[in-house]
């Protein structure tokens, strides 16, 4: 099983983003039971909500569901737990690696060191902002999460055959 854990500030709008995108690829291409996807903020505000209704809904608008999804917090056990964690910008990286255990072998990374777009290397935090922002939201990680587990599942079968 191969796990992966997008993490963000809140836990209710770029993560479970990802995390509803990403379980629709993996779906999609007949891996559910080979990669195990999840998602949590860096703070604590928001453990146990729904996300935002203007991500649920314009994750809806393209074909997501993310209505089940509910906010959780990192925690030391998910660099042990998870094969890659992937932070939505610099700050979540920072948060991230201020919790990171010695003994991590998890993959730590930008989501957008895995597909650049148009010049983004973050995927910008939306809540403050209008619909619009929603959008770019969801271009930035369509596009990396379709990488993402080409990536991935490329190095998981070379592992495999090693
Ligand atoms: P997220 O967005 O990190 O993409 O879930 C935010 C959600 C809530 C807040 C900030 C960003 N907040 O300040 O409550």
């Amino acid at each position: 099983m191969i796990k992966v854990l997008f993490v963000c500030l809140g836990n209710i709008c770029r993560s479970p983003t990802a995390h509803g995108v990403f379980q629709t690829l993996v779906d999609n291409a007949g891996l559910d039971n080979q990669v195990r996807v999840d998602s949590c903020g860096t703070a604590a505000w928001h453990i146990g909500k729904t996300p935002d209704p203007r991500s649920t809904d314009a994750a809806s608008s393209r074909g997501y569901d993310l209505r089940a999804l509910r906010a959780r917090q990192l925690c030391e056990e998910d660099f042990s737990a998870f094969d890659y964690i992937l932070a939505m910008d610099e700050s979540n990286l920072t948060g991230i690696n201020a919790l990171k255990p010695n003994n991590n072998k998890a993959h730590i990374s930008l989501l957008l060191d895995y597909s650049p777009f148009d010049g983004y290397t973050e995927v910008p935090d939306p809540y403050y902002g209008g619909d619009k922002g929603f959008e770019i939201v969801l271009d930035l990680i369509e596009s990396a999460c379709k990488q993402l587990l080409e990536i991935i599942m490329l190095r998981f079968n070379e592992d495999q055959n090693k």
